[in-house]
């Protein structure tokens, strides 16, 4: 009995001690585990005689009950201290100061590009991608650029290297070869932009080797050029806010359209500046036409019963009309001070410049 008086108090006085919930566990586990003092203790009662074994078991017992009540009263102790301990060290001082944070704003390509896929969605065409390398057929032979015609040489093309077959695919020069990938893979009616980036072999003040297009096709029963001189009137005046915005189209040549016409805007030059809107002068933005029966034919559809029209912008040039941006090379300059100044909130919504909302 001696014994166990000594266990009860070792182990009251661990308990007291314990400064922390894994030792008081230790302490626990050493008390009242399956090893522990207490079981070591239950153990022996089987070789003593049964009043031995009476008294015995419930000094035992009540030691063991002792002891559980001590440990669970230190644990909730000890808990709530860990607890508080965590709350002062892990204090958040909500006062400090947050870090400077710096604006991002949208790059005028891409906002420029937004605001042409809006107004021509709100006309119900629907956007259209394809690879920026094709093939040399998509790219020429089917829009009725053969290999010796000469406005491959208009096209400053960057070939890759030959496949297995002697093919040399390209950095696309346009985006009209999204029109073959579009007509040979859908079916009447289309109507498709093509916003996308493109290439030319070419670098000075007004040309970069990547510069931005967007593309335009439609394709149904009895289109005409009706259809395209109004949808294409309609859109530079949306595109530039200007409802009396003269537009004009003058006879122009491209081996996939025919007729072709290139468009051109009113603009002033009086006084340095250039203003867009009526005026003496004329500025070029974009080329069309009715989609050339061979093109059609190329595709697999017959030009009796079905035409269309076609247009391709330059994104880069309607941006620096629209925003007042000098100079072409500085929209990849990446340069922040140009971008805090030429860029857009990307939260701005885009029908408020071009009168959509
Ligand atoms: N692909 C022509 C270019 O890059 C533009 C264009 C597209 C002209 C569609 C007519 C029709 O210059």
């Amino acid at each position: 009995m001696a014994d166990i008086d000594h266990l009860r108090e070792k182990f009251l006085k661990d308990i007291k001690a314990a400064r922390d919930l894994a030792y008081l566990n230790e302490v626990k586990v050493a008390a009242l585990g399956k090893k522990g003092a207490v079981s070591a203790e239950l153990s022996k009662l089987g070789q003593m005689n049964s009043d031995e074994r009476k008294e015995a078991g419930q000094l035992i017992n009540s030691i063991k009950q002792e002891l559980i009540s001590a440990l669970s009263e230190r644990q909730i102790v000890l808990a709530r201290q860990a607890l508080q301990e965590k709350l002062n060290t892990e204090k958040i001082d909500v006062s400090l100061p947050s870090r400077p944070s710096v604006q991002a704003k949208m790059h005028p390509i891409s906002r420029t590009m937004e605001e042409i896929s809006a107004i021509f969605s709100d006309m119900g065409f629907v956007i259209a991608e394809g690879p920026e390398i094709e093939t040399d057929e998509n790219n020429f032979t089917a829009l009725n650029i053969p290999p010796e015609h000469p406005a491959r040489q208009e096209h400053d093309t960057f070939y890759l290297q030959p496949d297995e077959y002697g093919e040399r695919p390209v950095l696309r020069t346009h985006t009209s070869p999204v029109q073959i990938r579009t007509m040979r893979s859908t079916s009447p009616p289309i109507r498709i932009i093509v916003p996308g980036r493109t290439y030319r072999s070419d670098h000075d003040a007004t040309h970069s080797p990547m510069f931005h297009q967007c593309e335009g096709l439609v394709i149904g029963p009895n289109i005409h050029m009706g259809h395209l001189k109004a949808t294409l009137i309609d859109f530079c005046r949306t595109f530039f806010g200007l409802d009396e915005l003269p537009v004009r189209f003058r006879p122009s040549y491209f081996p996939f359209t025919e007729p072709s016409a290139e468009v051109d805007i009113g603009c002033n030059r009086d006084g340095g500046g250039l203003k867009i809107g009526a005026g003496e002068d004329w500025l070029e933005i974009l080329g069309s036409g009715m989609v050339n029966p061979r093109v059609l034919e190329n595709c697999g559809y017959d030009p009796a019963t079905t035409q269309g029209f076609a247009f391709g912008m330059g994104v880069e040039r309607l941006a620096m009309l629209k925003y007042g941006i000098p100079d072409l090379r500085t929209f990849y300059d990446t340069d922040l001070r140009w971008l805090h100044h030429y860029g857009f909130m990307p939260h701005d919504v885009v029908g408020l410049h071009t009168g959509l909302v």
